[in-house]
């Protein structure tokens, strides 16, 4: 069944979207810059730079498709690996991005949550940024955008898990009561659906540690394209995969016999 024309945006109707079907929550994995940046004769650190106005076509696409959460990840709790001065460019990178685009954000009634591990070695002046970006965004109602930064799934999860320990200790939570929910109930940002979409760039297949809990039955839409060259095109495209898939949680079709 396809939607009343009428209900759908441009690009929804370019694509042959069903708003009754668009995902709720779509996670990203950002990846390919470095090839992008390759391919060009560049250093990686261009192809980052270059990323960043995918990441806003992609933003205005999701706001356009009516999606209620977006999830992208920009640094993982694995990208400490990485050479030095690329680790540098991407913690200053990110925060002069959160900079100059908060406001932007603010305008078109994004609320901006920043999800991960906000310590050491996350330079201060990055944290107090992304607090900064937080509180300006706090009170929208449109697009949530989630930016997993220094995340790493099973690193939420152990953290679920300890949060779930102090309170087992402490008397709050008894052992018995440990449950999906409790633990749920403990992750980053607990009141977000599900991961419905989850899309990775650059042709990788793999979820390299991301929201290991939240895709439990999460379809996945991998492409060739890579980070700098996604656009709010490519997102609708991703969509149409989604909205071709037939989801069953378990079940059985519902219209099998
Ligand atoms: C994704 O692009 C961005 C981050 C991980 C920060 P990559 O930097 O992983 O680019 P490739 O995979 O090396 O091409
Ligand atoms: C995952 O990409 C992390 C981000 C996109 C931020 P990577 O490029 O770090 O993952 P692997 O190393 O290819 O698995
Ligand atoms: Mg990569």
């Amino acid at each position: 069944m396809t939607a009343d024309p009428t209900t759908r945006t441009d690009l929804a109707a370019r694509h042959g979207l069903s708003a009754e079907r668009m995902p709720r929550h779509i996670g990203i994995i950002m990846d390919g810059n470095g090839r992008w940046a390759a391919l060009r004769g560049e250093p990686r650190k261009v192809g980052h730079t270059a990323g960043e106005a995918a990441l806003f076509d992609a933003v205005e696409g999701a706001i356009e498709l009516g999606v209620e959460v977006l999830t992208v990840w920009a640094f993982s709790t694995d990208n400490w690996k990485r050479p030095k001065a690329e680790v540098s460019f991407l913690m200053e990178f990110n925060r002069d991005l959160l900079r100059r685009r908060a406001h932007e954000l603010d305008a078109r009634d994004v609320r901006v949550r920043f999800i991960g591990r906000r310590d050491p070695p996350v330079p201060r002046r990055v944290r107090d940024e992304i607090a900064w970006g937080e509180d300006l965004t706090a009170d929208n109602a449109g697009l949530k955008l989630q930016v997993a930064f220094n995340y790493g799934g099973r690193a939420e999860l152990a953290d679920a898990a300890r949060r779930v320990a102090e309170d087992v200790a402490a008397g709050r939570l008894a052992a018995s009561a440990v449950d999906e929910e409790a633990l749920r109930a403990r992750l980053y940002e607990p009141d977000a659906a599900d991961v419905d979409l989850l899309i990775r760039t650059s042709g990788e297949q793999r979820l390299s540690n991301f929201l290991l809990w939240e895709t439990a039955y999460a379809e996945l839409v991998f492409t060739e394209v890579l980070w700098p060259d996604f656009d709010r095109e490519e997102l609708a495209r991703c969509v149409a995969a989604y909205q071709g898939r037939d989801r069953r949680f378990g079940g059985v079709r519902q219209h099998a016999r």
